[in-house]
């Protein structure tokens, strides 16, 4: 799929064939993350790959809202690596959970482009993540990503939604030269 495209189909998938992914597609979404960019390349990221049925049913019931993560084929686990990269920008924000965030959407916008669905969920129970997989201190769950072949519901484009849906126009979030808000 040509990269506007891919822009343009990508949304969140919240419905999911039970078909299972091919390894040459899972394959290809993850050398796509693995190439992202991040602070003096520092690669603070790491991606558990779920397709156990039972350590995917765990994952759903650490999710309130855990139904896409339960009948998806293949649920993925996003992390961060903090002592990696402990620098804040700007006294504001440490720049690790910036660089984990470019490889997550790097690696859906990768799935998207694959014909596959995916979502990315911040709502889950962070101790019950770190249970499952014994993540220890200092590696901090960031999203729970399932992805599957979006049901007809969704497909393609999360039942008809064009990319502007919801987006606020170029004027609302654009300025030239000046801060003008
Ligand atoms: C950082 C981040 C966190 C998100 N967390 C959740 C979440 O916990 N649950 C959920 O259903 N969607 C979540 N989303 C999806 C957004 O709600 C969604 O991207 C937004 O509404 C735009 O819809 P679209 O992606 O389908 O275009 C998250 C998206 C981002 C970027």
């Amino acid at each position: 799929m040509e990269f506007h495209e891919a822009v343009r189909a990508h949304h969140g998938c919240t419905q999911f064939q039970t078909r299972p992914i091919p390894d040459d597609k899972l394959r290809a979404v993850l050398a796509a993350a693995r190439l992202s960019p991040s602070q003096n390349n520092i690669q603070p990221w790491r991606f558990i790959v779920v397709r156990d049925d039972e350590q995917k049913r765990k994952v759903a019931q650490a999710c309130p809202k855990g139904k896409p993560v339960a009948e998806a084929p293949v649920v993925i686990i996003a992390l961060a690596v903090e002592e990696d990269i402990p620098v804040t920008i700007a006294g504001y924000i440490s720049a690790y959970p910036l660089d984990v965030a470019v490889a997550i959407h790097t690696l859906r916008l990768a799935a998207t482009a694959e014909g596959l669905g995916s979502q990315w969920i911040v709502d889950f129970h962070e101790e019950k993540i770190r249970a499952i997989f014994g993540v220890p201190e200092g590696i901090h769950p960031i999203a729970v990503i399932p992805l599957g072949f979006p049901s007809e519901v969704t497909a393609p484009t999360n039942g008809g939604k064009t990319m502007d849906d919801g987006r606020k126009s170029q004027n609302e979030i654009i300025a030239y030269n000046e801060y003008p808000w």
